[in-house]
Parts: structure tokens; C-alpha cells; sequence
């Protein structure tokens, strides 16, 4: 079977990677990909935009593509699922109406409080002077997010009231574009964020293995927030009696509220947890696609071949699949960016290293990266994924940052203290 990862990042380079890994999968291609599944034995990429629907149709059809699948939220939230998916083409990621679960914060809301799934408490405003006057009344801390898709920017965690009032003038002075006009503001929470990606094709629902990721820039886990700086999975922080806990409580309503809503969702539904100090598991978030880069450890741990479980959810058959089989062990993933990210970063780094730190045993999936002539060359503030595998968590990371002292590009930035928060846990 051929298939197309639909992306550019470094899960759409794990994607391809692990699809690569099944005795089924003869090739991918990767639209647009970037310079990781250029050079990818067996992938290849294809220059078309990622919301070219006739065009991705269009080739899929005449090269017999068996399944596409689709990284980003940003496609699935356009309905490119659904337009593919009306020429017959097979596609995992949900529907525009399904994607929903992570393109509007509001609607996730009412169907969260509608399941009774465990969440923040919050509210709902369309105008800046009811929020105003609601984040009076709570004080501070309070969490301050713009409705829509903002790439990670649409939330502040404000510390004082002043700050709550500001988030709120941004968002409605159009600063985050579709994404302003409406305001979801909720409880602060505190304990330990963990990443339950589960897959499901409507009918039931499965997790796949627990991860954390570190979504702050700097080291301790300070400074603005990003894509995520590294992750690791297995996390101790949810053991298996509590995600067993989350399946009942979280995975199941969500489906359920899914279908309540006559919705056929087919794909990645990610739950971002708050588990409180109290051992309570609350949803900060759904997204509708898989985390990245926790997708970097995730995958690259799973045995069960990935195009098995991504069909079995397109053709509504997941339920009769086997338990998913996992390797032993852990996996961590450092990420390297560019100085500067998540603000101002310079492009253009020729990258080296990546055999030898390949090499050492490590995978080094291609989050912002580009080809040119032969030279791998830096295009994005998050640069590479370096994800490694070992017996111990201590293992897993020591690797993973042994085959980053092998990879060397100007202005490169990453974190040394990726898997801090659970260390003393092993
Ligand atoms: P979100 O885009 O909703 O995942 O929010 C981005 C980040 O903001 C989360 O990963 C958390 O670190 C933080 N955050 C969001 N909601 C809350 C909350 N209710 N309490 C504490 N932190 C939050
Ligand atoms: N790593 C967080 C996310 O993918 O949303």
C-alpha cells in the first residue's frame, strides 16, 4: 500500500517514519513534508499545498493511494478530510464538524459539561466588557483563551488580574484574527499536564501509550510557551489504573458526546490532562490530530504497525483489532530549535551531524527543515526531534542527548533538562 502523510512537522516525519516500519507500506508521500522525509528511505514529497484538496484527490486517485493521513489540525479544521473523503478516498483525521473538538475551545466546552467529563470551570463571553467584569468577580491566577485556532498563541495564563484584562483586550482587538471575538476564560489549574492520544474510528475509542511534553522554552520549565520542547512516554504520572480511569471518565463521554452530535469521527482524539495534585485527571484540551512532539515518542514505540490501526479506525473496525503492542522500555525526544523561538529565530543553518548521531541509535525526525541541493538546511524555529529508545526512562534521555551532542548547527538551542518533572519517579 501507498500512503500520504499530509504535513510538514516532526510528527509528519514520525508518521512516515513508523508507516515505513510496517511490511505493508511500500511508500509515503509527504505533502509538502519537509527536508527529514526528503531524504527518508521510501518517502518522498510532493510540493502542493495542504488544503489542495482537488490536487491531493486528484493524486491520490491516479497513484492508488490507500490511505491518507492527516497530521495538522489546520487542514482538518478547513474539512480537508471531508473533501477527500467525498471522492472515496480513505482518511484518518476527523471531519471539519469532528475537528471542531480542537478549532473551537467553546464548543469542547459545552461537550465536555455536557458528558460530564472532569474539566476546568469556566465560562463563555462574546464581549470584552462581560469577561472584564468575570475575571473581577475570580481574580487571579485565571486562564485566558481565545476561542478559535491560534497555533499555541491563544492562551494566557495570567498571574494577576491586570494581565487577565490585557489577554482579553488582545483577543478583541482582533489579534488573533478568526480566532478573536469570543473568549473562553477558566479556573487555574495546578498539578502535572500529561498527553493521552487515543484513536478511534466513531464507534470505540483506545488510548495509545501516556506521554508529557515540555511545553515551556526554558530550562525548569519557565519562559513563553511552545510547540514543546521534548517529551517522553511511558510517563509514571499516569499509571495504568489511571488511564483506565481516563478511558471511562474522558475517552468514552467524549465519543459519546461525539456521536451524540450525529458526528462519524475517525482519527486522533488528544486529551490534554491536568493531573491535579489530588491524582484527579482534568481536561485542559482536546485536539483533533496527534501531539507533536509527543507523536515523536509515541510512535516510535508502538509494534502494532501504525497503517493497521489507522485503517482499522477508517473502516470502523477497530474494536475487533488486538490489544496494541508496545516495546519495552521508554522513549525521549529532545527537540532543537533555533535561538530566539518561540520569538525572532534566524533560517538558513546548514545542519550537520545527522548520520552520526543517527548512528548512535537515535531517530532524528525533521520538524523545521528544508533540502536544498543536497544540504539539509534549517527553515522553522523547531529544527529537529531527536527521539532515542532505552531500557530505563535515564536511558532513554541519556541517549537522546548523546545523539544530539552529534548534530551541529549555528544558533541552535535546546533544553537539557528534558524529563526533570518525573525523574525522581523512577
Ligand atoms: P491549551 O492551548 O488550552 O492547551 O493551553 C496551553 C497551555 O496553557 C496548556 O498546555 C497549559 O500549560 C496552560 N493551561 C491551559 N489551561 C489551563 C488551566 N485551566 N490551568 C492551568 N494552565 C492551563
Ligand atoms: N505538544 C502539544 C501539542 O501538540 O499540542
Amino acid at each position: 500500500m501507498k500512503a500520504i502523510v499530509i504535513g510538514s512537522g516532526g510528527r509528519e516525519h514520525a508518521m512516515a517514519w513508523t508507516l515505513l516500519q510496517s511490511p505493508n507500506v511500500t511508500a509515503v508521500v509527504c505533502i509538502p513534508g519537509n527536508g527529514g522525509t526528503a531524504t527518508l528511505p521510501g518517502c518522498s514529497n510532493l510540493a502542493m499545498s495542504v488544503d489542495d484538496v482537488e490536487g491531493i484527490a486528484r493524486f491520490s486517485l491516479v497513484q492508488n493511494i490507500g490511505l491518507v493521513a492527516v497530521g495538522p489540525e489546520q487542514p482538518l479544521a478547513d474539512g480537508v478530510a471531508d473533501g477527500l473523503r467525498a471522492e472515496g478516498i480513505t482518511v484518518f483525521g476527523p471531519s471539519q464538524e469532528g475537528a471542531q473538538l480542537e478549532a473551537s475551545k467553546a464548543w469542547a466546552k459545552a461537550l465536555m459539561q455536557e458528558a460530564g467529563i472532569p474539566t476546568a470551570a469556566s465560562a463563555v463571553f462574546d464581549q470584552a466588557e462581560a469577561a472584564t467584569a468575570y475575571v473581577d468577580e475570580q481574580g487571579a491566577p485565571i486562564v485566558i483563551k481565545a476561542d478559535g485556532l491560534a497555533a499555541g498563541k491563544g492562551v494566557t495564563v495570567a498571574m494577576s488580574v491586570e494581565e487577565a484584562k490585557d489577554a482579553i483586550a488582545a483577543i478583541f482587538d482582533g489579534q488573533f484574527g478568526a480566532a478573536g471575538k469570543r473568549v473562553v476564560i477558566e479556573e487555574f489549574l495546578t498539578g502535572q499536564e500529561a498527553s493521552i492520544m487515543a484513536v478511534t474510528d466513531g464507534l470505540t475509542i483506545r488510548p495509545l501509550m501516556p506521554a508529557q511534553d515540555h511545553k515551556q522554552v526554558g530550562e525548569g520549565d519557565t519562559g513563553p510557551n511552545t510547540g514543546g520542547m521534548g517529551a517522553y512516554a511511558p510517563t509514571p504520572v499516569v499509571p495504568t489504573d489511571l488511564l483506565d480511569r481516563i478511558q471511562t471518565d474522558v475517552l468514552e463521554p467524549a465519543l459519546q458526546g461525539l456521536k451524540n452530535r450525529g458526528i462519524d469521527y475517525r482519527g486522533v482524539v488528544y486529551a490534554g490532562l491536568m493531573i491535579t495534585p489530588e491524582g484527579e485527571p482534568k481536561v485542559i484540551e482536546f485536539n483533533c490530530r496527534f501531539g507533536d512532539p509527543e507523536t515523536q515518542v509515541v510512535l516510535p514505540l508502538l509494534e502494532t504497525p501504525l497503517d493497521k490501526i489507522m485503517l482499522a479506525c477508517c473502516e470502523q473496525r477497530l474494536e475487533s483489532l488486538p490489544p496494541f503492542e508496545w516495546k519495552s522500555g521508554y522513549a525521549a525526544c529532545v527537540v532543537m530549535a533555533a535561538e530566539g523561538y518561540p520569538g525572532k529565530y534566524p533560517k538558513g543553518m546548514a545542519i550537520s551531524g545527522i548520520d552520526a548521531a543517527t548512528d548512535t541509535g537515535a531517530m532524528v525526525f525533521h520538524a523545521g527543515t528544508q533540502l536544498e541541493r543536497g544540504v539539509v538546511k534549517a527553515s522553522g524555529g523547531r529544527i529537529l526531534g531527536v527521539t532515542a529508545l532505552g531500557d530505563g526512562f535515564g536511558d532513554a534521555i541519556a541517549n537522546a542527548y548523546r545523539a544530539v551532542n552529534n548534530l551541529q548547527f549555528e544558533h541552535a538551542y535546546y533544553r537539557q533538562d528534558i524529563g526533570h518533572r518525573v525523574r525522581s519517579q523512577f
